[in-house]
C-alpha cells in the first residue's frame, strides 16, 4: 500500500463553531480581512458570526466585499492591497469558492508582490494566516493548498497552489447553507462529486485520499433522491453535503482535480455556465470513456465508483445526472472545436491516469452535448 498525505488545515464542523471557536481566531493577529462576495455573507449570517467573534476578541477588521464570481486576477490584487494599507495581520474568507479563493490570492499578494503577469508563473511560499468558513457545499476549497481565478490572458481559469493557502481554520456550519437555491445546491453537488472521481481516477490517487473520495462519493449519492425531488434541503441534508465537499476537498489537496474540470473551465469561461454543472454535463460521458480504457488495463476504478454511486451502470448515473440538470445548453461544432483544444493544453489534464487526445475531449463534448 502506498500512500503520501498531506492536509495541515483544522477542520472544526458544528452549529455556532465560528463563535463558539472564537479563541483560536485570537492567535492569528489584531486585525483580520475580510474577503466575501457583495450580499451572500451578509444573507446567510456567516458575517455576522464572524464580526461577533472578532469583537469579542477585541479583533478589529476591515471588509472586502466585492469579489465576484469566478474572481479575476484584478480582484484579488485590489483585496491584497486592501490588506496591506489597512494593516491586516490575517485573512478570513466567507463565502463559495470565489471568496474562498480570492482570500487566498490576497492572504499571498499581501506578502509577495509580483507583477499580474508573472502570477501563474511564481512559486509561493508564504502567505499571511487564512480562515475559511464556506457558505456552499461543493468547492471543498476550505481543506485545499489551491485556488482559481479568472485568467483573461489565457481565456481560461487558472489556478495557484501552495502548501502556504492551506487555510489554519476551517469552519463548517451547515446553517449558512440553508438558503441556498436548489440548483445552486445541485451544482455544488455535484463539482464535489467530480473532486471525489476526479481524485479517484488521478495518478496520485493513493489509499487515504481513495477512502476519502469513497465516503464523498457515498454520501452525496445519498443525496440524490432528495435533491432531485420537491421535498425541503433540511439542515440534515445540508450538514451531509458540507461534510461531502469537505471530503472531496480533502482528496483533491493531494490528488488535484483533471480531465473534467479542464474541459469544463472551458465552459464557464466562454459561456458563463455554473462550474458545478458545467463539470456535470461532460461527467457521464467522460467515465464513459474511462470505463472503454480500462477494458484494455490493469485499472479498475468504475466499479469501485459505480458501487460508490448504488448505481449498475453509468447509462443509469448519466440518466441521474441528466434528471438533475434538466435540458442542456447548445453548443456550435466551432465552440466545442474551441473548448476541445483549450482543455487539451490544460497543465491539469495530464494528471489523469489515462491520457486524453484532443480527438478524444471533442468527442467526449460532442456527446455530452448532442
Ligand atoms: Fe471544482
Amino acid at each position: 500500500m502506498n500512500s503520501n498525505y498531506f492536509m495541515p488545515t483544522r477542520v472544526i464542523i458544528g452549529d455556532d463553531c465560528v463563535f463558539g471557536n472564537r479563541a483560536l481566531l485570537k492567535e492569528l493577529g489584531k486585525r483580520a480581512l475580510i474577503v466575501s462576495g457583495k450580499n451572500s455573507a451578509r444573507a446567510n449570517g456567516s458575517l455576522a458570526d464572524l464580526v461577533r467573534a472578532l469583537d469579542a476578541n477585541g479583533q478589529s477588521y476591515f471588509l472586502y466585499d466585492a469579489v465576484m464570481s469566478n474572481p479575476t486576477v484584478d480582484c484579488i490584487y485590489e483585496a491584497a492591497e486592501a490588506a496591506k494599507r489597512e494593516g491586516c495581520e490575517f485573512v478570513a474568507g466567507l463565502g463559495g469558492g470565489s471568496p474562498l479563493d480570492a482570500a487566498k490570492g490576497a492572504a499571498v499578494l499581501a506578502l509577495n508582490p509580483v507583477e499580474k503577469s508573472s502570477l501563474f508563473s511564481t512559486s509561493f511560499t508564504t502567505a499571511l494566516p487564512i480562515v475559511a468558513v464556506p457558505t456552499t457545499a461543493g468547492t471543498g476549497s476550505e481543506v485545499t493548498p489551491t485556488a482559481v481565478f479568472t485568467n483573461h490572458a489565457a481565456k481560461t481559469k487558472t489556478s495557484i497552489k501552495t502548501p502556504a493557502i492551506f487555510p489554519r481554520y476551517a469552519f463548517l456550519d451547515a446553517k449558512y447553507t440553508l438558503g441556498l437555491s436548489r440548483a445552486i445546491t445541485i451544482n455544488t453537488a455535484v463539482d464535489a462529486l467530480t473532486h471525489a472521481v476526479e481524485g479517484m481516477l488521478s495518478q496520485t490517487a493513493g489509499a487515504l485520499t481513495d477512502t476519502l473520495a469513497k465516503e464523498s462519493i457515498a454520501v452525496i449519492a445519498g443525496c440524490f433522491g432528495v435533491l432531485r425531488g420537491g421535498r425541503e434541503l433540511d439542515i440534515g441534508i445540508r450538514q451531509k453535503l458540507l461534510y461531502a465537499a469537505m471530503l472531496a476537498g480533502m482528496v483533491i489537496a493531494n490528488t488535484g482535480t483533471n480531465v473534467v474540470h479542464s474541459m469544463g473551465y472551458s465552459l464557464t469561461y466562454h459561456r458563463n455556465i455554473d462550474h458545478g454543472r458545467a463539470n456535470g454535463l461532460i461527467f457521464a460521458e467522460f467515465l464513459k470513456r474511462i470505463e472503454q480504457k480500462e477494458e484494455n488495463s490493469d485499472s479498475k476504478r468504475i466499479p469501485v465508483i459505480l458501487s460508490c454511486l448504488k448505481v449498475k451502470s453509468l447509462d443509469e448515473f448519466s440518466g441521474i445526472l441528466d434528471g438533475l440538470f434538466g435540458k442542456k445548453e447548445s453548443f456550435t461544432a466551432a465552440e466545442l472545436e474551441q473548448y476541445a483544444e483549450q482543455a487539451s493544453g490544460a497543465r491539469s489534464i495530464a494528471n489523469g491516469i489515462f491520457r486524453f487526445e484532443k480527438e478524444e475531449l471533442l468527442d467526449i463534448f460532442k456527446k455530452s452535448m448532442g
